[in-house]
């Protein structure tokens, strides 16, 4: 039987009641799983397409570049806990002092693996800098290990960090910064194991603790020295790494995207896909919880204090590049499949706080998984924006263990869990919930409990869904795919309900 559309929940999609699936949750809300570090909703900015230039910078009318304000105000309104530059595979094709003293007199790089492009280096660390003052974040800086020497790393380093009196802080104060920066996180090296040198875990591990031994502590800032860490599922990696430096690691770098196979295999529309092309995106964004759990099991092998972090220092959607934009810039559209990816992807992260601490996603502005797009002046907020704005509530609360009847969404004879979700406490008591429903057919009824306490009453909702799996905000439609107030969650003597839309993302805040 098919209900009426006033009697359908939230934003009336269509439904069978006799067809919609029913769901229990249990949470635990004096239970501790750990707290969801806010580092885990970091992100990143490489020099590659239009993310730094036209993207976090605009040309002014005399021709410099200048830091866009519409771009920052949003990104603080998300709150950007730290940002990673400048790469990426371009941080083995930058050097640092390139990008230092007067613009007319820094030298230029060819960008190779990003279109080719001329670098003319007026974005360097200076600037780079003042955009972490704007957005009152954090930075990570990466290092080259691929192409550069021991000397350029640590004198970068003393560059940004030294306080007293040495050569890099002189230089740095001639360039008009007295003051150092206090970089705590430093890359060594990006993804060695391919575009920064194609090398061997051993040999790898071997130049790690080289480079890493003139990473020194100047004044209040001790490194916190970040390893290339594996490539998706190479466990070997990880291992060989963990063996011969894990005693000289505070975090290894891992990255995983949604690609079938590597980058230049053919990816998918971001736009133009059927549900097959829903499913296994969903399928590969959901592989990051057994690449979590593997990787912490060798971890925990030779770090079982797990001192050293696993930080997913790049994860996100990899598309085709949009058509008609240049070649090599990974500019791609964002949907609501993207979104939900995203928000799939940090309840993962939630559920492997013991040593998951930092996480960046692939990349803030016009580079793949982004947040922003911009068009001339224009810009647009991404669904996967509206994922991170909705998921702030989790960050530094503490995790709540759940138990959740997840599911099954199905698809040609194959299946994945429909339900996903985060539970979480602050510091102020109050607790939040968001639950993804993966499943583009079918809307879901969860019901959940609190275990010993009782639930009062829903104090707010927000959804994220739409009719076609494929929504997206574009430069003249930006709003086509917003949170909206949800209205389908009600508690009935201490036991709450909630309808969830197929293809949905809902947060709520509940009082107990
Ligand atoms: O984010 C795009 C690229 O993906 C990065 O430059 C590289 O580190 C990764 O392979």
């Amino acid at each position: 039987m098919t209900l009426p559309k006033l009697l359908l929940p939230a934003l009336g999609l269509a439904t069978t009641l006799a067809a919609q699936p029913s769901h229990e949750m249990t949470i635990d809300a004096t239970g501790d799983n750990g707290q969801i570090s806010r580092h885990l909703y970091g992100h990143f900015a490489e020099h590659l397409g239009r993310g730094i230039y036209d993207g976090f910078w605009k040309k002014d009318s005399a021709d410099q570049y200048i830091i866009r304000d519409d771009v920052v105000a949003a990104m603080k309104e998300l709150g950007v806990p730290n940002l990673r530059w400048p790469g990426g595979c371009f941080a083995d094709y930058y050097f640092w002092e390139h990008g230092v003293g007067p613009k007319d007199e820094r030298p230029t790089v060819v960008n190779n693996l990003w279109g080719g492009v001329t670098e003319d280096n007026s974005v360097g660390t200076h600037e780079f800098m003042d955009l972490v003052a704007e957005l009152e974040t954090e930075p990570i800086v990466v290092g080259n290990v691929g192409s550069g020497t021991v000397e350029d790393m640590a004198n970068w380093w003393q560059y940004l960090n030294h306080p007293g009196e040495s050569p890099m802080a002189k230089r740095r104060a001639e360039n008009g910064r007295e003051e150092p920066w206090n970089v705590r996180f430093f890359g060594v090296g990006n993804e060695s194991w391919g575009c920064g040198g194609h090398m061997r875990p051993e040999f790898y591990a071997d130049l790690y603790r080289q480079y890493s031994t003139f990473l020194h502590g100047y004044g209040d800032v001790s490194p916190f020295r970040i390893a290339t860490g594996p490539a998706g599922n190479d466990y070997v990696w990880t291992e060989v790494l963990m063996e011969r430096a894990g005693d000289r690691i505070d975090g290894i770098d891992l990255h995983h995207y949604t690609l079938d196979g590597s980058w230049t295999t053919h990816k998918g529309q971001a736009v133009n896909f059927d549900e097959g092309g829903w499913f296994r995106l969903m399928e590969r964004a959901m592989e990051m919880d057994e690449l979590l759990t593997n990787h912490k099991a060798i971890m925990d092998t030779y770090d079982p204090e797990k001192r050293v972090w696993l930080i997913v220092g790049e994860w996100g959607t990899w598309h085709e590049q949009e058509e008609g934009s240049t070649p090599g810039f990974l500019y791609q559209q964002n949907t609501l499949r993207d979104a939900l990816t995203a928000s799939v992807t940090l309840d993962i992260f939630h559920q492997h706080l013991d040593r998951v601490k930092m996480a960046n996603i692939a990349q803030t502005i016009n580079v793949l998984q982004a947040m922003i797009l911009t068009d001339g002046e224009r810009m647009l907020r991404t669904p996967t924006y509206h994922t991170f704005d909705m998921y702030k509530v989790h960050r530094d609360a503490i995790a709540l263990p759940f138990e959740l009847d997840r599911g099954e969404y199905e698809r040609d004879g194959e299946s994945l869990p429909a339900l996903s979700g985060t539970a979480s406490i602050d510091a102020e008591g109050r607790i939040h919930l968001s639950l993804t429903n993966i499943d583009p057919n079918q809307s879901r009824t969860v019901t959940v409990s609190l275990g010993e306490n009782t639930l009062k009453r829903v104090v707010s909702g927000r959804i994220l869904t739409a009719d076609a799996m494929n929504t997206h905000n574009t430069f003249d439609a930006p709003d086509t795919l917003v949170p909206q107030l949800f209205s389908g969650a009600k508690v009935k003597k201490g036991t709450l309900t909630i309808e969830l839309p197929a293809k949905s993302l809902v947060t709520l805040e509940l009082a107990d």
